[in-house]
């Protein structure tokens, strides 16, 4: 169950102003993505390429991002799809399975998902059974 997001939240605007730098000359679909913690908000946007399979979503990109610069302790995620048409099912808004699993790796249940014009989900809502490795 999505709950409402503050019209004027800053990760959300964070995540608006990724979405401008995408590259996407295939797609044209712009997405962004602001990741806050401890040290302040790492953003991303996808990133397209002429061979297809080696697009970066724009999650992905904040959270490696993130991890390079040396931090692991994430606080919440807002993410930002300015070209899904007004009206678009909520699907047109999700973030996708590699990603869900990819964040998985670092965040838990409880952390916010923030999808702008949809609301705010607890991670566990859009993932609820990540693989992990047995012996961790
Ligand atoms: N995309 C993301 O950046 N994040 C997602 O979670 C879903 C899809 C991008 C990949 C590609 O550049 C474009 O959206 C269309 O699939």
């Amino acid at each position: 169950m999505a709950l409402p997001i503050a019209p004027d939240d800053p990760l959300v605007a964070a995540a608006r102003a990724a979405a401008e730098r995408a590259w996407v000359p295939y797609s044209h679909f712009r997405v962004g993505a602001a990741l806050a913690g401890p040290f302040g908000v790492i953003c991303g946007c996808n990133v397209e390429n002429a061979s297809y399979g080696m697009t970066l979503c724009a999650e992905r990109t904040a959270l490696v991002g993130a991890v390079a610069a040396g931090h692991r302790r994430f606080d919440r995620i807002a993410i930002a799809l300015p070209d899904s048409p007004p009206g678009s099912p909520v699907t047109a808004y999700m973030p996708c399975g590699a990603c869900r699993q990819v964040l998985a790796e670092f965040v838990g249940p409880d952390f916010p998902v923030l999808i702008d014009g949809i609301g705010e989900f607890r991670f566990a809502e859009l993932f609820p059974n990540p693989f992990v490795l047995p012996n961790r």
